[in-house]
């Protein structure tokens, strides 16, 4: 497994690829890897010849008063778990290559990034989608493969690759969870025993309605308030959102139609904020 750093090299490295006719398979991510971007290179090495990981902490797709500074870094550690899990190249650039003094370009995806998380993190979709353009053009991936538990931001990277012809099959894996059944994320390490308690709430608070619409619930009203009282019981839980939406578009859900939608929530344990969804 090689590791590349500069973001000439990896350009020049996946253009030889590319030409020389293998698939390449792109798992982008800020790091800190866990068993749901361990799942996302297996995807990649099914159906790619060469599996890229990428490992950047994006500065752009965090708000002035969130994690940026804090968000968990292990270079080292998830170098290793990559070449354990059979990855061909871990890229791993600089903020200052990625975004040299006076950058300028950004990418706005308008409509899908506009709620839920979009609604309380302004900025975080656009920091997204120019990473992700980027990434896209460095590594030239014929796959990219992102998990499905930011459903929102799979949407809107879906969206982009559509709207700017960008020539990458947008592949998602499903969420991963722990015995538990707390969707695995990096900021889980930021959760102490008490609080990853309470946090397993969410799961267990998405799996119920999946159990009432599974039992005949037609009402987005009634699972969203269901779920909500659910959330109000966890002392260290604050809910940012619970929301029925088409899994697609993101548009809030009227009534539930089977297949379709998604429940998605957001909300804060104690500092740190959660998301999780489920498909209804
Ligand atoms: O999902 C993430 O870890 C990030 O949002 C991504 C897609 C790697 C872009 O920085």
């Amino acid at each position: 497994m090689q590791t590349i750093q500069s973001v000439n090299e990896m350009q020049s490295h996946a253009i030889g690829l590319r030409s020389s006719g293998r698939l390449i398979g792109l798992v982008p991510t800020m790091g800190c890897l866990h068993e749901g971007h361990l799942s996302l290179i297996d995807i990649a090495k099914e159906k790619a010849d060469k599996v890229i990981v990428s490992i950047f902490v994006n500065p752009t797709q965090f708000g002035p008063s969130e994690d940026y500074a804090k968000y968990p870094r292990m270079l080292e550690a998830d170098i290793e778990k990559c070449r354990e899990r059979g990855a061909d190249i871990v890229f791993t650039p600089t903020v200052e290559d990625m975004y040299p003094q006076g950058f300028s370009t950004y990418v706005n995806e308008e409509s899908i990034s506009a709620g839920l998380c979009g609604v309380t993190r302004p900025q975080h979709f656009r920091g997204v989608t120019t990473v992700c353009l980027k990434l896209f053009n460095i590594t030239r991936p014929d796959i990219a493969v992102f998990g499905q538990k930011d459903a929102q931001q799979c949407a809107v990277i879906k969206k982009m690759v559509a709207d700017l012809n960008i020539p990458a099959e947008v592949v998602i894996g499903e969420t991963q969870r722990d015995a538990d059944g707390m969707a695995t994320s990096s900021r889980n390490s930021y959760l102490t025993e008490n609080q990853r308690e309470e946090a397993c709430n969410i799961s267990k608070a998405l799996m119920m309605a999946k159990d009432m619409v599974d039992a005949g619930t037609k009402s987005v009203d009634r699972i969203v308030a269901e779920v909500t009282h659910h959330l109000m019981h966890s002392r260290r839980i604050r809910v940012i959102y619970v929301q029925v939406v088409d899994r697609e578009t993101m548009v809030p859900a009227r009534e539930i139609l089977p297949g379709q939608q998604l429940l998605c929530v957001a909300a804060w344990a104690d500092q740190t904020r959660l998301i999780d969804n489920i498909k209804l």
